[in-house]
Formats: C-alpha cells, structure tokens, sequence
C-alpha cells in the first residue's frame, strides 16, 4: 500500500495537489510497518508549503534521532511559520528531554502560535527547573494567549466559594428592589448571580433617563457591569441589549449626535474581565425611531445617506474564568441539565427576527419572546436571573414562567408599581422592598 502511495507521489511530484491527496492517505505509521522516510525528507524541499506541512507531520510518526535533528535543521532554515510551527509540534511529539533547549531557544520567535506550540512541549517538563523559569519569564508576555496559558500553569486560581455553583441565595429569590442599582448591588455578596440580562437606559433618547454627559453615562453603565461581574457566578453570561441612538440636531445648523453605545460598552466590558462570546441581531420588522432615509430618498446625494435602523446587539459576554463551559455544566444534577434541555425550533444563526413589544406604562420593554431565547440558551432551572435596569419587569415574569429565579432592580416608581402589577397574578412567593428595607432584610439572620 504504502509503496504505491510513493510511486504516486514521485509520478506526480510537481503537481502539488496530487502530491497532497496521497500524503493524507497515509495513517498511523507503526515501526513494523518498516517504512522508509526518504520520501518525506525529499518533500521537506517541495515549493508547496501544505505539501512541506504533511512531509513534516508524516516526519513526526517516526521515532528517531536522525529525523529529530532533521526536523529541527529543517525548522531553522524554513521561511514559512505554518511548516515552522509543524516542526516544533512534531519535535514536541517525541517528548524528548534532549529537545529542552531547542524549545527554550524558540520562546523568543515571533509568531505567537510557535511559541505556543514550544510552551505546549515544555510544560511535558515542567517540574524541571530550567523549565520553569523560562516559561514563568514569559508571564508578561504582550500575547493575551500566551499569558493565559501560563498563569493558568504558573498562578493559583481563585478560591472556590463555599456553595454549589446552583445554589441561590433564598433572599434574593424573585426579589424587585425599587432603588439605584448601584446602592442595592453593594448590599449582595460575590458570585450570587447565574445569568444577567439586561437593556440599559438609551442615554439621553429617551425620556426616563438624563446624564450630564455620554462619558458619565459610559461611567455608570462601567460601574453597574463591574458590579455585575463581582456578583457573577464564576464563568456564568452577562448579555447586553443596546443600539446606537441618536440625539436630534439642537437646530438646522447643527447635525443630530450619534452615539455607537454597543462599541463604547463593549471595550469597557473586556477591560473589566468580560469574555467577548458572541455579537446577536436583534432584527425587527421595521425601524422603530425617526425616519432617517427621507431626505436622501429625494436628492438622492452621497454622503447624505443615512439608513433606517431595523436592528439591535445582544452583546453575549462570560466571566473570564480558568473553566471551560463543561464544568459550568456539571456543576448540576443530570436531573436539572435533562430538565433545561433546550426544545426543538431554537434559532440557528445570530439573526434574531423577533417583533418589539409594546406596554402600556414603559416605552421601551423587551419582547417575551426575547426574555424567552436568552433564559433558555443561558441559564438552568432553578438559577438565579438578574435585571440591574428591571423596566416592566418582563425578564422577571419570563424567568419565573421559565422555572428559574430572579432579582431586579429598577429605579422608578412608576414602572417599579408597574412590575408589581404584572407580577402578581404570577407567582405567590415574590418580594418587593426599597433600598432601607432590602438592606434591613440581607442584614436579618437568616
Ligand atoms: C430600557 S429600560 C428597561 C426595560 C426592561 N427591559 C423591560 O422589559 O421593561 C431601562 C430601565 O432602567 C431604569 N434605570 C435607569 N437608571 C437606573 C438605575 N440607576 N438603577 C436602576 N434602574 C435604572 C429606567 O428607569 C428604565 O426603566
């Protein structure tokens, strides 16, 4: 078999593809296969880098000294940093303390990915000394993956709380505290919150909100999700509906101010140990402010051009964490996972195509349907769900509908009578309190 795979390759040696469809033919190579690598190494010289990439991980199948210093001569004299980093994983394959230098010496490449691949083979011997001072030099690295890798080797991770991960605090169950909810927020120990979902106020647009300036409204909205990551559950979703609004033009000789909040909040999010996971549109059947295309729809002149806006972000971000998604996910009963199973007919893509709702005392309140896709893909029953700007309350009546728990805080009277209103054909247990009594009721005993 294999000697017609290299009488193929040598027929076909300077037809690259040809020469690639029957490398990757080849499997596992075992010793008493008594294949001989001499193909490989003449292909080690082909012009075509992918042809050079499979030579070099056939290369790596064998287990010998001479191709061990093949590889790495090879690796000093290649140009191409794909074929390079091949070399180094093939090296690395052989967990050979000898190669401990070789793979020091190529911490100081540039191209992040081989120095990854050099780090990948150390950390095999990383109880060694010389090791782990070379790699711990690298913990300032200015490559965010590099440094990730090796504080997750090299530093503790945080300490665990006492509770489960599903546990909720019973004082925060189905709790609406009518305050600021930043004064509420520091009454709430660490790590409280499964799930944050939330459509912060749309700075000055709209008529329940005034700062005095876009960057005291970035300010607070910064506060608000610093909070929010301190009480997030570790490595558990914060979700973030805004758009850019526009503020109208002061008079005809002026233009009206567009402000890009999603992009603006999204840079403060990352700076505060937010993990960017995903961007949503939120696509409604028509634009929902002021016609925009008007004017240009008569003159029809570049520049001029302003399209009506139809969409919004869901801006879905995780608490940095060490732990991946599954230990998230274990940290349940299979009884609750089973439970949660999200059903047949959920969205596929990032385009939301939902219909705005509208209530009859908020001006701007979340459709259910909404409230619905992000409880179900973000959080498990029984999680506790939070609402830092609770509006009508319609993420608190859909979580509860949902089988999870939830905590909003909202500061108006006005929409904090109108979630009472709404919640309370809902569900007997609930609790509603202003900031003087929620924080007398989390000083109680128990
Ligand atoms: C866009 S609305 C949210 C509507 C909500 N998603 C719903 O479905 O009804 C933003 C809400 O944040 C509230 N808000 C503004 N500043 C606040 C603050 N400092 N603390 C708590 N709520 C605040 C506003 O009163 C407003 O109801």
């Amino acid at each position: 078999m294999f000697e017609v795979i290299e009488q193929n390759i040598r027929t076909h040696i300077h037809n690259a593809r040809e020469v690639l469809k029957n490398l990757k033919k080849i499997g596992r190579i075992q010793k008493e296969d008594d294949i001989s690598y001499d193909i490989f190494m003449e292909l080690l010289s082909h012009p075509s880098r992918d042809v050079r990439v499979e030579a070099v991980k056939n290369l790596g199948k064998f287990n010998s000294e001479y191709i061990l210093l093949s590889l790495k001569q090879h690796y000093y004299e290649e140009s191409d940093s794909l074929v390079k980093r091949e070399c180094v994983s093939s090296i690395g394959r052989q967990r050979d303390s000898g190669q401990i230098d070789f793979f020091i010496d190529i911490l100081q490449e540039k191209d992040p990915k081989i120095v990854l691949q050099a780090i990948r083979a150390l950390l095999v011997f990383k109880t060694q000394e010389k090791v782990q001072k070379a790699l711990k030099k690298l913990l300032n690295h200015p490559n965010e993956m590099i440094k990730e890798v090796l504080e997750i080797e090299f530093t503790k991770r945080p300490p665990r709380p006492k509770e489960k991960h599903s546990h909720v605090h019973p004082k925060l169950k189905n709790t609406v505290v009518n305050a600021d909810v930043l004064h509420v927020l520091q009454l709430i120990k660490n790590e409280s919150f499964h799930l944050t979902f939330t459509s912060p106020p749309y700075y000055n647009a709209r008529d329940y909100s005034f700062y005095a300036s876009y960057q005291e409204y970035l300010d607070f909205l910064r506060a608000v999700f610093k909070e929010t990551h301190r009480l997030t559950k570790n490595g558990r979703f914060l979700i973030v509906n805004t758009s850019p609004v526009i503020v109208p033009r002061t008079s005809r000789k002026h233009s009206s101010k567009r402000y890009p909040i999603p992009f603006d909040v999204h840079a403060l999010l990352v700076q505060d140990g937010w993990e960017f996971i995903d961007d949503i549109i939120w696509q409604k059947p028509e634009y929902s402010v002021k016609n925009r295309i008007g004017g240009f729809m008569q003159h029809r002149k570049p520049l001029a051009y302003k399209p009506n806006c139809t969409t919004e972000y869901l801006m879905v971000y995780r608490k940095k964490s060490r732990d991946l998604i599954d230990w998230n996910i274990k940290q349940y009963e299979e009884e609750i996972v089973k439970e949660s199973k999200v059903k047949d007919g959920f969205e596929t893509t990032n385009i939301w195509k939902l219909d705005p709702t509208f209530d009859k005392t908020h001006s701007a309140v979340f459709p259910r349907s909404l409230c619905d896709r992000i409880v179900k893909y973000y959080s498990f029953v029984g999680d506790l769900v939070f609402d830092p700007f609770g509006g009508s309350g319609t993420l608190g009546e859909v979580a509860h509908h949902l089988g999870r728990n939830f905590f909003l805080t909202e500061i108006d009277q006005n929409y904090f009578k109108r979630i009472q209103e709404r919640l309370s054909s809902t569900l007997a247990y609930k609790q509603y309190f202003n900031l003087q009594e929620f924080q007398a009721w989390m000083q109680q005993e128990k």
